[in-house]
């Protein structure tokens, strides 16, 4: 169980007290203007300090006399009826919101409005940047794609649906929802639930848009909208750094495959906060190029994997990921916990992971390490591997389902994992039979002696020398 101390709350309360006020006080003080003549009635973003809308400075407070500017897509035509084609509508909202620089010093918010009410149908679009301007992208109503690989644009990329891509500076926010309408994709006969015995795919096209992808962008705010039913991913980051991810909701089907939560690649100082993910597959997955990623209260199920770093290492790549921390954190019904998978035959490492304070309620394999990660029958193991080093799990709690062992450290055979740090581990089995012991294979740590289950199947770490040749060679680290 999460620790909800009368301390939090209180903090919290203040913050909101804060927030509220702060909205009152940056309304009167802005030039509020309205260039579409309409009254949105928009509140000013309210962010932590550190996530000013100021592009001149992002650790400052907004200025108190920024503009705003609000770019109603209604006003560019789109319909919103669910059923008319508003791809050009939010197109030209989004040109004209992006090249909005009202006073000309780099000290506006542009507001991209998508109204409360209203559905609207958009296909595969780009949203490219750089702007001029801090871009608000406000969705209050729903966006949804046309519905299904049938009737998706010929000549569009069918990998992703929403791009941002090359933005410095969006929040995209709002109490509305985007719903990817997954169902017909993820009926395609190539999909891995309808895989033969032999784990060979059927025959067919099977490329399904991500619902929401950021590329090459930067100071990037998600927050409160729900994200729902994605053909594939919901939402990805690859080439970014400074992304704030809050208060978010996504759901589909935990029968939905490949339906990742947050995906995770090549990006920097990633924040994930507050935030409930069911769905299908991994509810965050970490890939190669990542580091400086925090996750906080983030609640993954029922159904899913788990939190993934990886897989890592495919076609004997070389991956790095370093510096991740997850704490304060439920994962519920799920087919993995927490879980770092690598391929054979790659090398890199995954090194400075931290699991702490996550509550489990009936997991699969709470904890583990799959070195020996392969989505065909059989993969032939090979010498080289992504090293694994520095791994620290603190206070993991709950249940695990007894199908599988409640730690399980599949180490590669001539590159052990390395200093893995268990502390304070408390797993019961589900339904009150007895425990399964820990599975280790090549796993080098530490433990401490009160463990439920115990784990006897750790060896000690090995001396440093053994140690030196192990590095993954992954800058610094
Ligand atoms: C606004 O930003 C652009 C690009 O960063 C810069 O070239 C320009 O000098 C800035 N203008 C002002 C008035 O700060
Ligand atoms: C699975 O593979 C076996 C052996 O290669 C083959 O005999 C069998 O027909 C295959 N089954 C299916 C459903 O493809
Ligand atoms: C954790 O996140 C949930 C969902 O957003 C929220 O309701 C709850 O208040 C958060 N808890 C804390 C301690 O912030
Ligand atoms: C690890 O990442 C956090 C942000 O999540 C950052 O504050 C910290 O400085 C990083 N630590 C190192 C050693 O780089
Ligand atoms: C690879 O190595 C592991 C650990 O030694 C072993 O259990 C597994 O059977 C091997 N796999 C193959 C395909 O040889
Ligand atoms: C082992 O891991 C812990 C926690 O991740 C870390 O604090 C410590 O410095 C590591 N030890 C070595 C020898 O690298």
């Amino acid at each position: 169980m999460l620790k909800l101390s009368t301390l939090s709350i209180i903090t919290t309360l203040i913050l909101i007290t804060l927030c509220l006020f702060s909205y009152e006080t940056e309304a009167r003080l802005h030039h509020h203007k309205d260039k579409d003549n309409l009254n949105p009635k928009v509140e000013p973003p309210c962010q932590p300090p550190s996530l000013s809308p100021n592009p001149n400075d992002p650790s400052q407070s907004p200025s108190p006399s920024y503009h705003e500017v609000v770019f109603n897509v209604r006003n560019y035509g789109a319909v919103g009826d669910g059923v008319t084609d508003d791809t050009d509508s939010f197109k030209k909202a989004w040109d004209s919101a992006c090249s909005n620089d009202i006073d000309n010093n780099n000290n506006t918010v542009s507001i991209l409005l998508v109204p409360y009410g209203f559905t609207f149908m958009i296909h595969s679009t780009i949203f490219t940047g750089p702007c001029r301007s801090y871009q608000y992208f406000q969705v209050d109503g729903t966006i949804v794609p046309r519905d299904g690989p049938k009737s998706w644009p010929s000549g569009f990329n069918k990998r992703q649906w929403l791009v941002f891509y090359r933005v410095n500076g969006i929040a995209l926010k709002g109490v509305g929802v985007i719903d990817g309408r997954g169902q017909t994709w993820w009926d395609l006969p190539c999909k891995p639930h309808r895989q033969n015995v032999n784990k060979t795919a059927l025959a067919g096209p099977c490329e399904s848009p991500a619902a929401l992808r950021f590329f090459m962008s930067s100071n990037v705010i998600v927050e409160s909208l729900s994200i729902k039913n994605s053909p594939q991913v919901h939402l990805k980051f690859d080439g970014c750094n400074v992304v704030h991810i809050n208060t978010l909701r996504i759901i589909s089907p935990s029968s939905s495959p490949n339906t990742d939560g947050i995906h995770i690649e090549n990006s920097n100082s990633i924040e994930i906060y507050n935030s409930v993910i069911s769905n299908g597959d991994d509810c965050v997955s970490i890939g190669t190029g990542s580091y400086d990623i925090d996750i906080r209260n983030l609640t993954c199920g029922p159904g899913g994997h788990g939190i993934s770093i990886g897989s890592l290492g495919d076609k004997n790549s070389r991956a790095c990921v370093s510096n991740v921390t997850v704490r304060d954190s439920v994962i519920k019904f799920s087919d993995n916990g927490v879980r770092i998978k690598t391929w054979q035959g790659g090398s890199g490492s995954v090194s400075g992971v931290t699991f702490d304070n996550i509550h489990m309620d009936a997991v699969r394999n709470p904890i583990i390490i799959d070195q020996y990660y392969c989505t065909a029958k059989s993969c032939a193991n090979k010498t080289s591997a992504v090293f694994v080093n520095d791994i620290a799990y603190q206070s993991i709690k709950g249940t695990y389902d007894i199908r599988s062992p409640p730690m399980h450290f599949g180490c590669s055979n001539n590159v052990p994992c390395t200093n893995l740090t268990l502390s304070d581990i408390e797993l019961l089995p589900s339904n009150g039979e007895t425990d399964v012991d820990p599975f280790c294979w090549n796993a080098y740590g530490i433990t401490d002696e009160f463990s439920k289950p115990s784990i006897s199947c750790l060896k000690s770490n090995p001396s440093t020398s053994l140690l030196g040749g192990l590095s993954g060679k992954c800058g610094s680290s």
